[in-house]
């Protein structure tokens, strides 16, 4: 790879990461990027390092254009490792005059390296800097998603710097929007907000109405993971605009996992019940779907029907560490029901059920379980609770009241 000119004397210097599956838990079937930014002007400045290991890549990207010994300012919006990981062997290299970080940041770099001589330069939210003929703007994104992250704004070129927020993990030959697969792109544009950022959507909420008022010209979004929206960044930040106020599109996702099949037939039962009101709906089993790919699918869904059988009074594994993994992203606005085959406790519907409570979904079934295998009436009990998920759908695209039942 060599490095791509986004306008004139800005440049993505960053690496392709075509190996990682996982990150941190999020499974990164399509590899990544770690993206970093050099700007030549009378100060020339370095937005973002990469991971460890992927150093020698960026800094032969560098090399392409300028020494690295000529880089005065580094910028750094975001201190997790995947993005700074590089960062000690570089400012050896660069040994820049300044390294530009909000406050949180900071404190967030003393914490990760240690380094006291290092030379911070913490700016305010706001601030500009005059790079020459070019200008630096800072804004704040506290908890988007961690406390020290920021954007860098390039006024002149209307480039807005990022960070993690509107990227993808997505390991590609081509850097721009406009050169890849549009399907491919906003899955995984989808998935990175269900993983990431599902959480601070009340954060995303104000960001974008923040930027709104502030009527910032954008041409290009460039974020340190995937793609730059250089055709359209308003294709971005509308699915944004959808997705921090937890949009439903109607739909309801079936997920479960099964022990001898049981749970199974009463999935499809269910899914027999949703067809009959006319809803479209998914079946997810646990075992074959990672749960960051079921989150992609949870953040756009009107409701969710979880299934599980009873293990040991409580929940199978899968289904207990997807729960968890779900309850931690805090999806809202959730219609919600739940279903199970047990043996002789049978606890897992209730455990279930007291989870979507904490989620605040709600729930329009009181929940229903069935011992050992479901048999013709049983199964016409779950066609009914599918049929009251898919009522309740119904109901609330209407636009009546949903009452949840328990
Ligand atoms: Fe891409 Fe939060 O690091």
């Amino acid at each position: 790879m060599q490095p791509v000119e986004l306008s004139k004397n800005v440049y993505w210097v960053g690496a392709i990461d075509w190996l990682t599956r996982d990150f941190h838990g999020y499974s990164t079937n399509r590899g990544t990027t770690y993206n970093a930014f050099l700007i030549i002007d009378e100060k020339v400045t370095l937005i973002d390092t990469v991971k460890a290991g992927y150093r020698s890549d960026l800094m032969h990207h560098i090399r392409n254009i300028i020494d690295p010994k000529k880089i005065d300012y580094l910028v750094v919006n975001h201190v997790e490792m995947d993005h700074s990981g590089s960062m000690p062997a570089v400012m050896e290299e660069i040994q820049p005059e300044k390294v530009i970080c909000s406050k949180m940041g900071h404190k967030a770099l003393l914490k990760h390296f240690h380094r006291e001589d290092w030379p911070y330069h913490v700016v305010s939210p706001g601030e500009e800097m005059s790079l020459g003929e070019k200008t630096l703007s800072f804004l704040e994104t506290r908890m988007l998603h961690w406390p020290d992250s920021m954007f860098t704004y390039l006024k002149e070129d209307e480039i807005l710097f990022s960070s993690d927020a509107f990227g993808e993990h997505l390991a590609s030959s081509e850097r721009f929007d406009d050169e890849v697969n549009q399907d491919v792109l906003m899955y995984e544009a989808t998935k990175y907000y269900a993983n990431i950022l599902t959480l601070y959507s009340p954060l995303v909420k104000k960001l974008i109405a923040k930027v709104a008022e502030m009527e910032l010209p954008i041409k290009m979004i460039a974020p340190d993971h995937g793609v730059i929206w250089r055709d359209n960044p308003g294709k971005i930040i509308d699915a944004y605009s959808r997705w921090c106020v937890h949009e439903g599109n109607g739909k309801a996702l079936v997920i479960y996992d099964t022990m001898w099949h049981s749970t199974e037939m009463m999935a499809k039962g269910i899914a027999a019940g949703l067809e009959d009101k006319g809803i479209s709906y998914k079946l997810v089993n646990l075992q074959v779907n990672h749960r960051s790919d079921v989150m992609c699918d949870v953040l756009e869904a009107s409701a969710i029907i979880l299934g599980c059988p009873t293990l040991n009074n409580g929940l199978l594994p899968r289904m207990a560490g997807f729960l968890m993994y779900m309850r931690g992203l805090r999806p809202t606005n959730k219609i919600g029901a739940a279903f199970g085959s047990y043996g002789w406790s049978g606890e897992a519907v209730k455990l279930m059920n007291t989870s979507m409570n904490e989620m605040k979904f709600t729930l329009v079934h009181k929940g229903l379980k069935v011992q050992y295998v479901p048999e013709h009436t049983h199964l016409k009990e779950c066609v009914d609770l599918g049929q009251s998920v898919g009522q309740a759908l119904i109901d609330q695209r209407d636009g009546k009241e949903v009452e949840a039942v328990i």
